[in-house]
Formats: C-alpha cells, sequence, structure tokens
C-alpha cells in the first residue's frame, strides 16, 4: 500500500540539521544573499578606495608649442586621448597607424577635439622590423624636430608571432620599442632637451625574465608580464646612455584602462572584462594622464630611468632595478633587431 504524501508532511519533514526542509533552504537563501551582498559591499569599498586613492590629473599647465611628440599608435585607448590633451597644449603630434581607416577616423576625432591642425599620422606597424626601419627613416627626412617619443604602441597579453618570428608580445612591445627608439635616437639628443615616455605596466612585477626563451609565448598573461618588465629594463638602460646628451627617458604604468585593448579577444571575454572594467578600471582619459604629466613635468627630470604612476614617480621592485639584467637585455635586443647596420642609414640621414 502506497503512503500518500501531503503537501504539508513534505514541508514539515525535519531535515538532518533539526529544521524542516523549507526551513533550511531559506537560512540558506539568506546566507547567501548575505555572502553575496558582503561580497558587493567589499568590491564596491574597494573600487571608492582605489579611486580616492588616485590622483588621475596631471595638473602642471605647460605648454608645448614649438615641440614635435611622437605618439606610436595613437590610434584608440589611452594614445588617442594623450594625442588630444598634447595637441591642445600646442604640440606638432605624429601619431602612427597601421589600418589605413581606423588611423584617418582617429586624425580626424584628434584633430576635432584638440582644435589642431598639427596633426599628422604615419603608418607603422612594430610586428615588423622592416616597417619599423621605413617608418624611421620616413620620419628623420621629413621632421626635423622630435622632443618627445612616447612609446605607446603595444599588444595586449595575445599568442602570436610576428613577421620576423619573435614572440608577439616581446616582438611588439619590447624589440620594436627598441628598433624605433634606437633608430631615433640622435633626432632626440639633437632637439636636447628631450625626453622618451615608454608605456608600461604595473602586471611587469609578476614577472621575470629567462634569458634562455625570452620569445617565451605559452601563458599569454605571463608573456604580456615579460614585454612590461622588458620595458622598465630598456628604460633604465636608455636613460644611463643617453643622459649626458640631455635626453631623459621614463616608463609609465597608466593604470588599469577600460580601451581598446579587449577587442582582439573573443566575445565571452569582452563580456567578462566589460563587467571587470566598469567597477575597477579607468577612463582612457584618467589613463592617459601620467602619460601628459611624463611629458610635460619637469619632475621627470630627477628620475631619469624611473617608473611613474598616478602622476608620481614610484618605486620598482628590486628585480625590476638590476642593471645588469638591463645591459643584458639591450645587448641581446642589439643582436635580435640587427641594430647596427640599420642606425648607419638613419644616422647618415639625421647627419645631413
Ligand atoms: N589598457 C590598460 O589597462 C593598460 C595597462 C597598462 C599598460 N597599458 C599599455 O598602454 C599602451 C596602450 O594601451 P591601450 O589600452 O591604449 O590599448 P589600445 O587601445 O589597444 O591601443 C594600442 C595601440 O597600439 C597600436 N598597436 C598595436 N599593435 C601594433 C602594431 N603591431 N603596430 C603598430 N601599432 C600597433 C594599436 O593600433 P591598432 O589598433 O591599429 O593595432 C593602438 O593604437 C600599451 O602599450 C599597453 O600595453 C595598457
Amino acid at each position: 500500500m502506497r503512503v500518500g504524501v501531503t503537501p504539508q508532511s513534505r514541508v514539515m519533514r525535519p531535515a538532518a540539521s533539526g529544521f524542516s526542509v523549507s526551513q533550511e533552504a531559506g537560512r540558506l537563501q539568506v546566507i547567501t544573499m548575505y555572502a553575496l551582498v558582503t561580497v558587493l559591499s567589499a568590491l564596491l569599498l574597494v573600487m571608492i578606495l582605489r579611486r580616492l586613492k588616485r590622483k588621475r590629473v596631471c595638473l602642471d599647465p605647460k605648454r608645448l608649442d614649438g615641440k614635435t611628440v611622437l605618439i606610436t599608435g595613437g590610434t584608440s585607448g589611452i594614445g588617442k586621448e594623450t594625442a588630444i590633451a598634447l595637441a591642445k597644449r600646442g604640440a606638432r603630434v605624429i601619431i602612427t597607424n597601421e589600418d589605413e581607416e581606423k588611423g584617418d577616423t582617429a586624425l580626424r576625432q584628434i584633430k576635432r577635439e584638440s582644435v589642431s591642425m598639427n596633426v599628422k599620422i604615419m603608418k607603422l606597424n612594430m610586428a615588423n622590423l622592416q616597417s619599423i626601419r621605413e617608418f624611421c627613416k620616413d620620419f628623420v627626412q621629413k621632421e626635423k624636430r622630435l622632443d618627445i617619443l612616447i612609446n605607446n604602441a603595444g599588444v595586449p597579453a595575445v599568442l602570436d608571432w610576428t613577421d620576423n618570428g619573435f614572440s608577439m608580445c616581446f616582438g611588439v612591445n619590447h624589440l620594436g620599442t627598441f628598433l624605433l627608439t634606437s633608430l631615433l635616437t640622435e633626432r632626440l639628443k639633437s632637439c636636447s632637451p628631450s625626453r622618451v615616455i615608454t608605456v608600461t605596466s604595473e602586471v611587469h612585477k609578476y614577472q621575470r625574465l629567462d634569458f634562455a626563451d625570452l620569445n617565451y609565448n605559452i601563458v599569454p598573461l605571463f608573456s604580456y608580464c615579460r614585454s612590461k618588465l622588458a620595458n622598465v629594463y630598456f628604460t633604465q638602460e636608455l636613460a644611463r646612455q643617453i643622459e649626458r646628451h640631455g635626453v631623459t627617458s621614463c616608463a609609465v604604468h597608466p593604470g588599469y584602462v577600460v580601451g581598446d585593448w579587449t577587442s582582439k579577444f573573443s566575445v565571452l571575454f569582452r563580456i567578462v572584462m566589460y563587467v571587470i572594467s566598469s567597477m575597477f578600471f579607468i577612463s582612457c582619459l584618467e589613463g592617459a594622464q601620467s602619460v601628459i604629466h611624463c611629458a610635460v613635468s619637469d619632475d621627470i627630470l630627477q628620475h631619469n630611468g624611473g617608473y611613474f604612476s598616478d602622476c608620481k614617480p614610484c618605486k620598482l621592485r628590486p628585480h625590476a632595478q638590476d642593471t645588469g639584467i638591463a645591459k643584458k637585455l639591450w645587448e641581446v635586443s642589439e643582436i635580435m633587431v640587427g641594430l647596427s647596420s640599420s642606425r648607419r642609414e638613419i644616422e647618415s640621414i639625421c647627419t645631413r
């Protein structure tokens, strides 16, 4: 004989904990809600504290009339906002593009928002050493001044290879930056006091370089962190080499910025990043502030080779200040990009 179970008897049946099933479910719901509210409040608090802590505006009013600024990859994100700000301050601004259509749209926007016609765009693919050589040759032939070089172009954490067979992160973010700066050094020296600002990232501190595998290309984030650590070493060694010529070099962490960089990833990743970034990340304009600060402020003159974030100099971890590694990376990079032969040609144009 089947014993009928009424809805009431189901509700009242005691659970192992001594509570009825419905009471147990209710308790669980309340606990989950409390946990959720606690986590969200903690996230909100962290967000507010981070926002309050950041000094995100470059307060230096200095103008840049008569100065020429080259910003690699100023077609989107931090680079584009930096271009608008520096053009507003009277500088001649040159941005670079890979994609013609994206470049033209960005150029129009920069001119419109800065109300300056002294903005120009030049073609450059940082994933191709020949393109960098041609760009630099073209640049020194056409431009007689280079007062501020902003090494902004960079790829996010992706696993890919450049046209010359280097890992994309190391190849574009470090080797491309290294070759371009080295080929433009004569122009920077002849326009001294001049400066080189390299956009790195705080995440550089989570990795170390492995000289046996500089083209490390396994975990995308690690590959990116290493390339940004290479930017830090590059900045220090560059400062050491060109200080006596009146050129100052510094590295900048712009903050974690909402930008176009997620467009290189899947839709799912973009949705997740959208949620995270709208809570924790800053805008491109806010991200550009530390770069603008380093471009205009005399603050950086006392911190040649330094690392800036939130418009102020910051301390590096001991491993990121190793001058021996910085020198070694420079020497290895010279060989990897075949610097000596490319440099001779550019230098002969500069001295003409
Ligand atoms: N966003 C952040 O949270 C963050 C944090 C720390 C550091 N950074 C650094 O800040 C810099 C700017 O980042 P962002 O957020 O503004 O990113 P973004 O909007 O993606 O801008 C990157 C720029 O670099 C250019 N670029 C990429 N690959 C290139 C190549 N092979 N040749 C020439 N140009 C190339 C892009 O041009 P195309 O679109 O035409 O390729 C674009 O103009 C990067 O160096 C990045 O590593 C960003």
